[in-house]
């Protein structure tokens, strides 16, 4: 593959950062647990508050897909912060259509990434990966990512909307 770019996203791209985020729930068998819409996406986004930033990669057209696509990978971040140490950058999503993958483009977009959190004084850098995706851990772990669920017996917990609506309306 003659070249690529990684460049943030714009609101025009929202519907193949959708693409991109049903492939990635796809790779992880959880497609049909993708709610999200292209207007969540671009309100969310691109408002006056983001609550999410992307950078996506691009190819060339003439090594488009045969479909077209030529925004190719994507990784979706924002901040958080740690009691601990401040400021921190969060790893939403992280993916490179299968085709394309193995040129650099994955480290190039984290690069990318890191130069952000530089940017902004990020203590650290978080994110989830599933217990199965060992070639993802691998990847990361030569990246100097530590197993914080090994090291610290964190957990990961959620708490549905019903349950939150349920909590903020109980009288
Ligand atoms: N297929 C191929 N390579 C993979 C995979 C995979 N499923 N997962 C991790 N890799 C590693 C390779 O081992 C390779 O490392 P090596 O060169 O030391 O052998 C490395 O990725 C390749 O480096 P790049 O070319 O810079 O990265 P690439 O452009 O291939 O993108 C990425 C890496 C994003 C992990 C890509 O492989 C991918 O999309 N994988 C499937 C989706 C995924 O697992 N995403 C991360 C989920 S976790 C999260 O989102 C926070």
């Amino acid at each position: 593959m003659a070249s690529y770019t990684v460049r943030p996203a714009t609101p025009r791209d929202c519907a193949d950062i959708l693409r991109l985020i049903r492939e990635l729930a796809r790779y992880e068998e959880m497609e049909n647990d993708v709610m999200l819409t292209e207007k969540d996406l671009l309100e969310d986004g691109f408002g006056e508050h983001p609550f999410y930033y992307c950078f996506l990669a691009e190819v060339p057209a003439e090594d488009a897909t045969p479909e077209g696509y030529s925004i190719v990978g994507y990784a979706m971040y924002y901040y958080s912060y740690d009691a601990w140490t401040g400021k921190s950058l969060y790893l939403e999503d992280f993916y490179v259509m299968e085709e394309f993958r193995g040129y650099g483009i994955g480290s190039e977009i984290l690069k990318k990434i890191s130069q952000v959190a530089m940017q902004h004084d990020c203590s650290s850098m978080h994110f989830v990966v599933a217990d199965w995706n060992q070639r993802s851990i691998n990847f990361y772990k030569k990246l100097g990512a530590t197993d914080l669920s090994k090291t610290q017996r964190w957990h990961l917990f959620e708490i549905p909307k019903n349950h939150l609506v349920k909590m903020a309306t109980e009288e």
